[in-house]
């Protein structure tokens, strides 16, 4: 079957949609698919399943295996969470809270986005992430080897594996932990619950659990000049601040208006 006609005939999702899809389908350049291609049947048919797959609500990009993020792309799949357009701001609010930092950490790291893309906007830190899962340490090491840069993932709770020399050395702390309560759950949309690793956003009963603890330790391990910056809930703004108020914790607000990032330091520079 002829590539154009494909498309054209495929109708039951966004057409922006239909083409990635094809494009994984078919490992084909994009180009080459709209100006017509003759396809061979199993080619045809792996993409009758991606679509399928998309149909049942898997999201477009476990479906292609990728997500951009930042300056960078990283694999994903079940294992980790997709990477959301509010930590790409929290990427640039960190970058811009900064000029040279020599040390970086990322908790909570998942596919190792923000890591990833710190260390590719600041090559000469040394960089650390941290994750509870076995599983997304496993992910976001494949994805520092994919970009070619050199991270350090470790497995275990928020700073305990990081190596007692960084303790009063990092200049800049970033993380999107868990921040959903329990009692949200149920509210969070299907393709989320279905698809993605809900275990690693819920933080606990009221949602603020884990960034309490990061604003606990964060000042053992900062040093005279650093810098934290935590994606946050939006219903959770005054809460996070109290927490991060022993280092002048300051909330800051997503494209949409809502409160979504804390960023604290002892020498707040913005
Ligand atoms: C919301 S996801 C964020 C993933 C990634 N940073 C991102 O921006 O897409 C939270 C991650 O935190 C990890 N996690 C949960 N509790 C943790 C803890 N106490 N210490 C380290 N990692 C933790 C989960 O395994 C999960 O990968």
């Amino acid at each position: 079957m002829n590539s154009s006609e494909l498309l054209r005939s495929t109708s039951s999702l966004p057409e922006h949609e239909t083409r990635r899809l094809l494009v994984a389908a078919t490992g084909r350049h994009w180009t080459e698919l709209i100006l017509g291609v003759e396809l061979e049947a199993d080619d045809v048919e792996q993409f009758e399943t991606l679509v399928r797959r998309r149909l049942d609500g898997e999201p477009l990009q476990y479906i292609e295996g990728t997500a951009a993020f930042g300056p960078i792309e990283v694999i994903v799949d079940p294992r980790v969470l997709i990477p959301r357009p509010e930590t790409e701001q929290l990427f640039e609010l960190a970058c811009d809270a900064i000029d040279d930092p020599k040390v970086i950490v990322d908790l909570c790291t998942g596919s190792g986005n923000l890591a990833i893309a710190l260390k590719h906007r600041f090559p000469t830190a040394i960089v650390y992430a941290t994750d509870l899962s076995p599983d997304a340490v496993d992910v976001a090491r494949e994805n520092a080897r994919r970009n070619r840069l050199d991270v350090t993932v470790l497995e275990g709770d928020l700073f305990e594996p990081l190596p007692d020399h960084v303790a009063g050395r990092v200049d800049l702390i970033v993380s999107n932990p868990p921040y959903i309560a329990e009692h949200e759950r149920e509210g969070l949309p299907e393709d989320v619950r279905e698809h993605e690793p809900v275990a690693a956003l819920i933080a606990g009963p009221v949602g603020d659990e884990v960034l309490a603890r990061i604003a606990e330790s964060a000042p053992e391990w900062l040093g005279p000049d650093g810098v934290v910056v935590c994606e946050i809930s939006e219903f959770l703004g005054a809460e996070v601040a109290a927490h991060f108020a022993g280092l002048g914790g300051e909330i800051r607000r997503d494209l949409a208006g809502k409160e979504r990032f804390v960023i604290a330091s002892r020498r707040i520079r913005l």
